[in-house]
């Protein structure tokens, strides 16, 4: 039996919204397919956005999305996307697959997206093959009002009023695609560039710097040094592969035992040490916490899904990814006071995507799921969970067996999310709530008995979540019986 004791009372500040983001790029099928067909296509669209994908992408709520990429940003040319399709310039992607770039989806048909999704957008500026100059305009392009060279370009356009752009990133992983630079070189191009990113009339830019590539402490601590002052935002990628490695071959997104299964949990949990030891180094600069940990790419990476192009990224999503993003919301809402947003990559038909689709059919994936059932926590405050986790143990190596988090909404409503991270084995909670006397609690649980379920085109709901009947309240405590491998969202009142 876990003890555990949560104090309703004392909260730890708001777990912000912005850890809900999301990240589309020009990969494989993300934009192309997945979210864009045309308004042409005999698949149902809504101008020219799948509506399937539409739909469910707005039951998500999702607060921020990340485009153009990733590594594709730092290629791209906005100028490129604007005007007539029929006579916007066509690219190759060199980093996705060599395809063809036809910049049919360009500022204003992802901005549009936002809109319709009521997202707030967040781009990322082309620093590896740009110019200052290119990105400045980019920004009076979309939020100049008033008369400039740029705004009246984007009335002739066919948009009058400018858009709101809360958030800008400034290159894309520059130690690697966006130009492998020395973070002594970057900090000093990001000084020099985000100088131009400016504030146009009442828009304010929350401006993200490239930040480290997983456990890059001296990136961190570069960057911190020479440019603190002058961004809102560090980036942090980090990817979780059940190999753990980059060289060879990351393991099979659905075809896995109990020794990936265990390794993809170490892997994910990893994600909490370098939070802290990259928010050490944030906190000797910025003690404060001004500087937010952006989380801008995070999930599962995995072999692409058999007999699709190695450039697209494609690859199923099963339980085990239920459990990555479970365990990574929990890890970024107990951080949430340095982690101010996250973004997992990708949103459709790209690494751990919520959706994925094959002509005109689309299935929600477990991923997808967990998101749903986690947005009760969007700008919820914190509450401090104590507990000791039981150990799961795996040949040698063990791991927590539990991850958790809580928070209180504005109506006081209390909402814990757990995660049983054991292939085999149940969990039993006895949660002591001090400061409330809940009345009832309901819940949400995703499970199953097989950990290498997912959801198929042919069955969409193989994975899905039901009620949960585990939980009760008896004398003022939470009784909590967790099934392996399992995400369960509990809500008391
Ligand atoms: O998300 C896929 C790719 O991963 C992104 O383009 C890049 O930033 C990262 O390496």
């Amino acid at each position: 039996m876990i003890k555990m004791h949560i104090n309703t009372q004392q909260t730890h500040g708001t777990i912000s919204r912005y850890l809900y983001g999301q990240f589309a790029e020009h990969l494989g099928r993300c934009i192309y397919e997945g979210i864009w067909v045309g308004a042409d296509s005999p698949i149902p669209n809504t101008e020219g956005y799948r509506s399937d994908v539409l739909k469910a992408l707005q039951n998500l709520n999702i607060p921020v999305l990340r485009w153009p990429g990733g590594c594709f940003a730092d290629e791209y040319h906005w100028m490129d996307g604007i005007g007539p399709k029929s006579k916007r310039a066509r690219m190759i992607n060199n980093h996705w697959g060599g395809v063809e770039e036809n910049n049919h989806f360009g500022t204003h048909e992802f901005l549009r997206l936002c809109e319709l999704l009521q997202t707030e957008p967040y781009i990322s500026g082309n620093v590896g093959s740009g110019t200052v100059r290119e990105m400045q305009q980019w920004v009076e392009y979309m939020t100049l009002d008033g008369e400039s060279p740029m705004a009246s370009l984007r009335k002739e356009n066919g948009r009058e009023e400018p858009w709101k752009l809360p958030f800008f990133g400034v290159g894309n992983e520059n130690w690697g695609c966006g130009g492998n630079m020395r973070p002594e070189y970057y900090a000093d191009v990001y000084r020099h560039f985000s100088t131009y990113v400016r504030n146009y009339g009442g828009n304010r830019i929350y401006k993200i710097a490239c930040g480290p590539n997983t456990a890059d402490y001296h990136w961190t601590e570069v960057l911190m040094r020479e440019a603190a002052g002058l961004m809102d935002g560090l980036s942090l990628h980090y990817y979780t592969l059940p190999t753990g490695d980059w060289s060879g071959s990351k393991g099979s997104a659905t075809e896995y035992g109990v020794d990936e299964w265990f390794s993809t949990m170490k892997n994910t949990l990893y994600m909490e040490e370098l939070i802290v030891k990259h928010s050490k180094i944030m906190d000797k600069y910025d003690p404060e916490g001004r500087v937010g940990l952006i989380i801008d790419e995070w999930g599962g990476w995995y072999d692409v899904e058999p007999g699709t192009n190695p450039g697209f990224l494609y690859q199923q999503n099963t339980l085990r990814d239920a459990l990555i993003a479970g365990i990574n919301l929990n890890i970024f809402h107990n951080y949430s006071q340095r982690v101010k947003m996250a973004n997992i990559a990708q949103v459709v038909n790209v690494l751990q995507a919520m959706v994925l689709t094959e002509g005109d059919r689309m299935l929600l994936t477990p991923t997808y799921h967990v998101f749903h059932m986690y947005k009760v926590h969007q700008d919820a405050e914190l509450l401090n969970v104590s507990f000791d986790s039981p150990m799961y143990k795996h040949g040698a190596e063990m791991i927590p067996q539990i991850n958790m988090s809580a928070s209180v909404d504005a109506n006081g409503v209390i909402h814990l999310s757990i995660c049983n991270l054991h292939h085999a084995e149940s969990a039993s909670i006895r949660c002591l709530l001090e400061g409330v006397e809940a009345k009832q609690v309901i819940g949400t649980i995703l499970a199953h008995s097989s950990l290498n379920a997912h959801n198929t085109f042919q069955q969409p709901n193989e994975v899905a979540p039901v009620t949960f009947t585990g939980a009760q309240l008896e004398e003022g405590e939470l009784i909590v019986e967790l099934p392996p491998a399992s995400v369960v969202v509990l809500e008391l009142k």
